[in-house]
C-alpha cells in the first residue's frame, strides 16, 4: 500500500515537472508566446516612461529582469526552425544563425544598460531597447 502511494506521488511529481518545464509548446507557438511576453513586459516600461502609468522603481526593475530572462531564452526557443504558414519568421534566421543570436544578445546588452532608478533615468535609457527589437525584426521578421 505504502509503496503504491509513493510510486503514485512520484509519478505525479514527474508529471508536474514535465508540464512546467516543457509546457507543451514548441516551434512557432513557443516563439510567438515568447515574443508576446517580451512585448507585454516591454510595454510596461514604455508606458511608465511616457507617464501613462505611474513610475515605480521596483516594478520597473523586476520588469527589466523579466525581460532579460526572456531575451536570454530567445536563441534557445528559436532553434527549432518550424515554419507554419502563419509564422512571420524568415528562413534567413537559420541561414544566419550567429547574426540572429548576436541580435538577441544586443537586446540583452541594451537591457543591461536600462537604469530604473528614476523616471528620468528610465526615459534616458529605454530607447536603446526599442532599437534592438526593430533591428532584429527588420531583418528576420516578415513585414
Ligand atoms: C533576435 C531577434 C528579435 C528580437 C531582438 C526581438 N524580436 Fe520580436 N520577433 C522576432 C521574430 C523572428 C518574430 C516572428 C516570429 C514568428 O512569427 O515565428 C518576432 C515576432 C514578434 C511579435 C509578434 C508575436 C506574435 O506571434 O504575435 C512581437 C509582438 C514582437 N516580436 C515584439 C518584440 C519586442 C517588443 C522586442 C524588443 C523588446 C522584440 N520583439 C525583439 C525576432 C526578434
Amino acid at each position: 500500500m505504502l509503496k503504491g502511494v509513493i510510486s503514485l506521488s512520484i509519478s505525479i511529481f514527474f508529471m508536474s515537472i514535465s508540464s512546467t518545464s516543457f509546457a507543451g509548446d514548441t516551434g512557432y507557438i513557443a516563439r510567438s508566446k515568447l515574443m508576446q511576453n517580451i512585448r507585454l513586459e516591454f510595454s510596461v516600461l514604455a508606458r511608465m516612461s511616457r507617464e501613462r502609468i505611474e513610475f515605480d522603481e521596483s516594478l520597473a526593475e523586476s520588469t527589466r529582469l523579466n525581460l532579460l530572462k526572456l531575451a536570454a531564452s530567445t536563441p534557445v526557443i528559436f532553434k527549432d526552425d518550424d515554419l507554419p504558414i502563419n509564422s512571420e519568421a524568415l528562413p534567413a534566421i537559420w541561414e544566419n544563425w550567429d547574426d540572429f543570436v548576436s541580435k538577441s544578445a544586443d537586446l540583452e546588452f541594451a537591457l543591461e544598460g536600462v537604469d530604473t532608478s528614476t523616471l528620468a533615468d528610465l526615459r534616458g535609457s529605454l530607447g536603446n531597447v526599442g532599437a534592438t527589437c526593430g533591428s532584429c525584426h527588420q531583418k528576420y521578421r516578415m513585414k
